[in-house]
């Protein structure tokens, strides 16, 4: 366990979505488990003018809806006496001042603060502005740390705008930017995968990897969120951090230690090293779609009739629209290791199943004894079930020589492990002063390089979009993509390719 220094936390944007459902209740399940050091104070700000006692009772009010099964008294105390508020309303020109006079009082709070930045992407660089103005980022006697959500900028050059902005007042190891999927543990089992077992490393490269498959596939739709979806897309939303970061974890080269900065060093390299898509054969290379009405399975595993996409955005005024809400592309790496090895990301809304997996496809084996022999296949599943699957060939007992795929299936979370939300770990991370699990700017740049002329080409593309129903598997089309004609899409059960 990693020595924390006592901090304090000052939480913009206390009050909205994420903080109730994730931050607060992290923060709780934190202090419950003795992680939180015992001189540490959170300071929520918002715009509202609420009291101290009025913003417990809603703490308490967000505890009670995550935890319904209820919670520790004692825990509960602890953990309220820690939480303060102060109210920053825009209009008054002396608000961060006057939060600077409340921080300032170092009996109720530490000196070392982490700011953590859970605001509209448009307030980041004008919250760091401020808190420079009144000199509460100066680390001449304590470290000061700033926590960026996503996401960092909506394009390259908005990514550097913001990088300039707020490197005006912070250094690099004071910029926390994040991907909370870097914080699943699922994610982190990855590189334990590769360089803690000995059987998987000789094996990782292009001599007998044929392809590999990042997939993240949801049975939701946009919902409520048409505006903001229909500004961002699936490349944007989910590619652009989550896939890319994951696909560098998958690709990387061996850090030479476990420190933040060996590690971040090998995803820089590897998200660097990534060929950019040929935008005069884009249509080989990647693939966009929008979903129509369909069926899909519901959370209570019902089947729901659903709209399309086109029709949800209809309804809020948005009377056309290319945004994809599938995005599939063809990625290279261009190293020793990887050099010809295609890398199939995909995302989707409304498929037919729900989930997050990398797909491993290996080469035909020496030995082929029939047309229907499988190759191996390795499946890292993220989520729902975290689990490692491997599939080999068998004989199938008898007088004949014959194989069939045995699936070696080992689920990665017993029955006893402790379930930890990814904001949890990363919180954690932000006042221990770890960033490993956080994006370094030149990430964050080698991501919008890849995206960008992408979302720039279809954007500019306002031919109608391909439609796939709600409900159903990946458009036949996308195949349009795929290096070779044997291979499919992977599902998380399923091994035989596209069912269409
Ligand atoms: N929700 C998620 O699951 C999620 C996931 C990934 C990333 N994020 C990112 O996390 C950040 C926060 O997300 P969220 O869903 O919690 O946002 P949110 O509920 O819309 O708002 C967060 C806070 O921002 C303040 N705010 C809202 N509208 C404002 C306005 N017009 N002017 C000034 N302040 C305003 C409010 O605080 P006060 O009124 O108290 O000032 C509110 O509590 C965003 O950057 C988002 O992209 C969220």
């Amino acid at each position: 366990m990693k020595k924390i220094d006592p901090c304090t936390l000052v939480l913009f944007g206390a009050s909205g979505n994420l903080s109730r459902v994730k931050l607060m209740p992290g923060l709780f399940r934190l202090d419950a488990a003795g992680r939180l050091p015992e001189h540490m104070a959170i300071l929520s700000v918002g715009r509202g003018d609420v009291s101290r006692e009025a913003w417990q009772a809603d703490i308490k009010a967000m505890l009670d809806t995550k935890f319904k099964k209820g919670y520790d008294q004692k825990d509960f105390e602890r953990f309220i006496n820690r939480n303060h508020y102060h109210a920053n309303p825009p209009t008054d020109p002396d608000a961060f001042k006057k939060m600077q006079e409340k921080l300032a009082d170092a009996s109720i709070f530490p000196q070392n603060l982490a700011y953590f930045l859970s605001v509209r992407p448009t307030d980041f660089s004008p919250i760091v502005e401020q808190l420079s103005g009144v000199g509460l980022l100066d680390e001449s006697q304590y470290w000061r740390r700033v926590l960026i959500e996503k996401p960092f900028g909506t394009d390259l050059e908005s990514a550097q705008a913001l990088q300039a902005a707020i490197t005006k007042h912070l250094k690099e190891s004071q910029i926390y930017r994040i991907d909370h999927y870097l914080g699943k543990s699922a994610l982190q089992n990855i590189m334990l995968t590769r360089f803690a077992n000995t059987m998987f490393e000789p094996i990782w490269n292009n001599q007998y990897i044929d392809h590999v498959q990042i997939t993240n596939n949801e049975t939701l739709g946009v919902g409520d969120r048409t505006q903001f979806y229909d500004t961002t897309g699936a490349l944007r939303d989910m590619a652009q951090s989550h896939l890319l970061q994951t696909l560098a974890l998958v690709a990387m080269e061996k850090p030479k230690d476990l420190s933040p900065d060996s590690i971040r060093a090998e995803k820089i390299k590897l998200l660097q090293s990534i060929e950019p898509i040929p935008l005069t054969d884009l249509k080989h290379n990647a693939f966009r779609a929008q979903y129509a009405a369909g069926r899909v399975c519901a959370a209570d595993g019902h089947g729901e009739n659903v709209q399309g996409y086109l029709e949800e955005l209809a309804k809020d005024g948005i009377t056309a629209s290319v945004t994809e809400t599938y995005a599939a592309m063809k990625l290279f790496i261009n190293n020793p290791r990887w050099k010809g090895v295609p890398f199939y990301v995909r995302t989707a809304k409304r498929m037919h199943e729900g989930n997050t997996a990398i797909s491993i496809r290996f080469k035909k084996a020496p030995m082929q004894l029939s047309a229907e022999q499988h190759q191996n296949w390795l499946i890292l599943n993220i989520q729902p079930h975290e689990c490692l699957k491997m599939e080999v060939e068998s004989k199938i007992p008898g007088l004949d020589i014959a194989t069939r795929t045995m699936a070696i299936d080992m689920p990665q979370r017993l029955a006893s492990d402790e379930s930890i939300d990814s904001y949890e770990s990363l919180l954690l991370n932000l006042m221990e002063g770890d960033p490993s699990l956080y994006l370094h700017i030149s990430e964050v740049e080698a991501q919008w390089r890849l995206i960008d002329p992408i979302v720039k080409a279809w954007a500019a593309d306002l031919s109608t979009v391909h439609q796939y129903v709600a409900g159903s598997h990946d458009p036949k089309e996308s195949g349009v993509i795929f290096e070779s004609e044997d291979q499919f899409w992977r599902y998380s059960i399923e091994l035989g390719g596209d069912k269409h």
